[in-house]
């Protein structure tokens, strides 16, 4: 673990660059560092010296007397590399550089040269291309964005510079308070997983939000953030969603925007949550870092409109908030506080005719009872509902709330309404305007509870024959290409242990003729040639052949079509295979992801995968118990636990493919692609069959 402690808790810290001109950036951050209160030395560098906002400049910083932990470093380009070599003889730690004109402009070389003579010298380096950074523990505004920043227990880490700088002024806006907040810029050194993994260990910190545009050595920020999620709840927000938007991440910031799905994924693996847009993240974090630890899962919806309660209800369900259904209990507990034309059941309906008063002792009844875990208070715009009133209720009775049950407001009306929505976000009440977003508040916070109660899963390893893998690679190499035949992957599949139908590959009719005896019809049969990869496009599969004058003429006819496909084909042979039984045909594979190294997918196979793209993926390893996670994230996941009366499929054996097949990429670093399609399932502990596997290496290995 990287010790960031000097970055965020510096004994002195130098600007280089620091600026006379008030307009420049360099200005900008010694004047935010002075005004914001930081109690270390503040050194600015200028070749003028001079004094610069109110603060005593350097030539040099070798001219500097006193501890410099951290410099920030706003010169051009051209100037950084000299401005680090001068930090290493002050012994700096940590080297914030704001400047841009690096690898995020194809500058790759120089942020190489840079990052390396600062590692060679005992210094750390944050960007480059960064509006810098702010720690709240020292009152450190080293950044060149807004000067005000409201202190607090949230922490961002962001890709995004002015993605960043604005929702510094956003939570500034909205009374969100901060621990820290880091640009990460181009990564060139230090990355998120470095900062969450300090920050994991903050205890100024209650909710980590990050901002990402693409992950780079995945592998270890999904350990990281593993651990991290377990200390406290961490949310992301990656761009990069649509085609358009990951051509723009990437292009933006120099690094590969992942596909969204394999990120979707790991983030639900490493009880990461995610959020849609900023706003949402926002709201999740500020709930998250004040709301008080619920007592137990039973949460109680007061409102004062059947409507809204119903959208509330139905919230409820989609965000996992356990929604208390002891209608006596209920009954017992809110009757007095609701008429006789409301109802005490959850949602707890007070009625139209509801007033502030009412609310008053609801929600008093709703926090001194120990049943009640936790709370959703909706409130409509009525002819008797006072929204300066209701207001102030919400006020005092979040003030008894806050150090003892969560509670999220929403509230739906008209001008005077949003004014107290307002005016009460800004005291930092958790209020919303729109039903979904306060409960979805709700919902983050029991999710991240659950994530933390979950054991901590080993991952499963899975013996494998690597020398039998290696072998077949070799000769797959050998012969210049860089996928594998059916009879070579059906070794692979062998040396792994998965389980595939019998099959023989033959060079004429009279070995086919042979084979399929020996096999038992009914068999299928199919095309072995380096040069048709999609063999039922080709005309390269016969299914159903029940004797062996079937067994002839399909020879014959795949034989042809074929040729006729791909005239100069060089055919192999055609393999014989016994036909199986139908079952669940899905689809599972394992590939080397460019952000994640090795992960795994599972879906439904024909046209669940095709058209309805209901996949799932996981980062291997991982274990059983998170494999079963991934399945059934999928929709159509009910058919494997024995849909309508079905049994059970045998999803143990499903479980144990996928893991294999995680541990072959893993192990087999020239292997980039598994995927079998379909995996026939069938009845619990009938197993399960590979019946089209298709593996890919990896490129450059293939071309040596
Ligand atoms: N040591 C100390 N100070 C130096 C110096 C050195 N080696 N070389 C130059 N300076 C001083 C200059 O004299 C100047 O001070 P002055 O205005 O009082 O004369 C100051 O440093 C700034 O240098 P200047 O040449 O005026 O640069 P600039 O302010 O126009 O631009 C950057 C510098 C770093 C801001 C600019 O190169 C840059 O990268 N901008 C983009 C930053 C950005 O957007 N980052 C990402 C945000 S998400």
């Amino acid at each position: 673990m990287s010790d960031l402690k000097s970055l965020f808790e510096p004994r002195g810290v130098a600007v280089i660059g620091a600026s006379h001109n008030t307009r420049k950036i360099g200005y900008r951050v010694v004047d935010n560092i002075v005004k914001g209160g930081y109690k270390g030395g503040i050194f600015p560098v200028n070749p003028k010296a001079g004094r610069i906002a109110g603060v005593d400049a350097s030539r040099s910083i070798n001219e500097v007397i006193g501890e410099v932990d951290v410099a920030v470093i706003a010169v051009p380009a051209v100037h950084v590399l000299d401005a680090v070599k001068n930090c290493a003889r002050k012994h700096v730690e940590h080297l914030v550089i704001i400047t841009s004109g690096f690898s995020e402009i194809g500058n790759n070389e120089e942020e190489r040269e840079i990052v390396n003579f600062a590692r060679d010298h005992g210094m750390r380096v944050l960007g480059p291309n960064i509006f810098g950074l702010y720690s709240g523990r020292v009152s450190l505004n080293a950044t060149f964005g807004p000067s005000d920043i409201t202190k607090g227990s949230v922490s961002i880490v962001t890709q995004s510079g002015a993605i960043g700088i604005a929702m510094i002024g956003k939570t500034a806006y909205e009374g969100i308070g901060l621990s820290s907040v880091i640009s990460v810029g181009n990564k060139a050194d230090l990355d998120e997983a470095d900062l969450v993994e300090h920050l994991m260990h903050d205890d100024d910190t209650r909710a980590i939000l990050m901002y990402l545009e693409g992950v780079r050595e995945g592998e270890r920020m999904v350990s990281v953030l593993e651990q991290a999620a377990r200390t406290k709840p961490v949310v992301a927000i990656k761009s990069g969603r649509s085609a358009r938007g990951a051509a723009a991440a990437a292009s933006h910031t120099g690094s590969l925007a992942g596909s969204d799905e394999v990120f979707d994924g790991i983030m639900k693996q490493c009880g990461v949550m995610r959020a849609e847009t900023i706003e949402e993240a926002l709201d999740w974090c500020a709930f998250l870092s004040r709301a008080p630890e619920p007592k137990n899962d039973n949460t109680v919806i007061i409102t004062n409109g059947g409507g809204v309660g119903v959208l509330a209800a139905d919230a409820s369900e989609k965000y996992g908030v356990h929604l208390y259904d002891d209608a006596s209990v209920l009954h017992d507990a809110f009757g007095a506080n609701v008429p006789d034309f409301g109802s005490t059941k959850n949602p707890v309906d007070l009625t139209g005719a509801a007033t502030a008063k009412d609310y008053d002792s609801s929600l008093s009844t709703a926090l001194n009872d120990p049943r009640i875990g936790a709370v959703i208070c909706l409130g409509c715009e009525t002819a008797v509902f006072d929204a300066k009133q209701f207001t102030d209720v919400v006020k005092k009775k979040y003030a008894d709330f806050a150090r003892t049950k969560p509670v999220v407001f929403s509230l739906v009306g008209g001008a005077a309404i949003e004014q107290g929505i307002t005016t009460l976000r800004q005291n930092g009440v958790p209020a919303f305007s729109d039903v979904n977003d306060a409960v979805s508040c709700m919902g983050v916070l029991f999710g991240h509870r659950r994530f933390m109660r979950q054991p901590v899963k080993d991952p499963e390893r899975v013996p494998l024959d690597v020398q039998i893998i290696g072998s077949v690679i070799a000769s797959v190499k050998g012969d210049g290409r860089n996928f594998m035949l059916a009879n070579e992957a059906r070794q692979v599949m062998e040396a792994a242990g998965i389980a595939l139908p019998e099959s023989l590959v033959a060079k004429n009719f009279g070995a086919a003729v042979e084979a399929a005896r020996g096999i038992g019809y009914p068999v299928v049969m199919k095309i072995v040639s380096r040069d048709i990869i999609h063999k039922s496009d080709a005309g390269g599969i016969a299914l159903n052949i029940e004797n062996d004058d079937e067994v002839v003429d399909a020879f014959e006819s795949i034989s042809r079509n074929c040729k006729e496909h791909v005239p100069n084909a060089h055919i192999d042979g055609i393999e014989i295979a016994k036909q199986v039984p139908k079952g669940i045909e899905t689809i599972v594979g394992a590939r080397r992801d460019p952000s994640f190294g090795p992960i795994v997918m599972f879906g439904l196979g024909g046209v669940y995968v095709e058209i309805m793209k209901d996949v799932a993926f996981r980062a291997y390893p991982l274990s059983r118990a998170e494999t079963m996670s991934m399945m059934g994230e999928t929709r159509s996941y009910p058919l494997l636990l024995g849909a309508r009366g079905d049994e059970r499929k045998d999803i143990e054996t499903v479980t144990d493919v996928i893991l294999r097949l995680g541990t072959i990429v893993k192990e087999c670093p020239e292997i980039a692609d598994i995927e079998i399609n379909p995996l026939v399932v069938y009845d619990q502990g009938e197993g399960a069959k590979a019946i089209d596997v298709r593996i890919l290496l990896s490129q450059n290995e293939s071309k040596g």
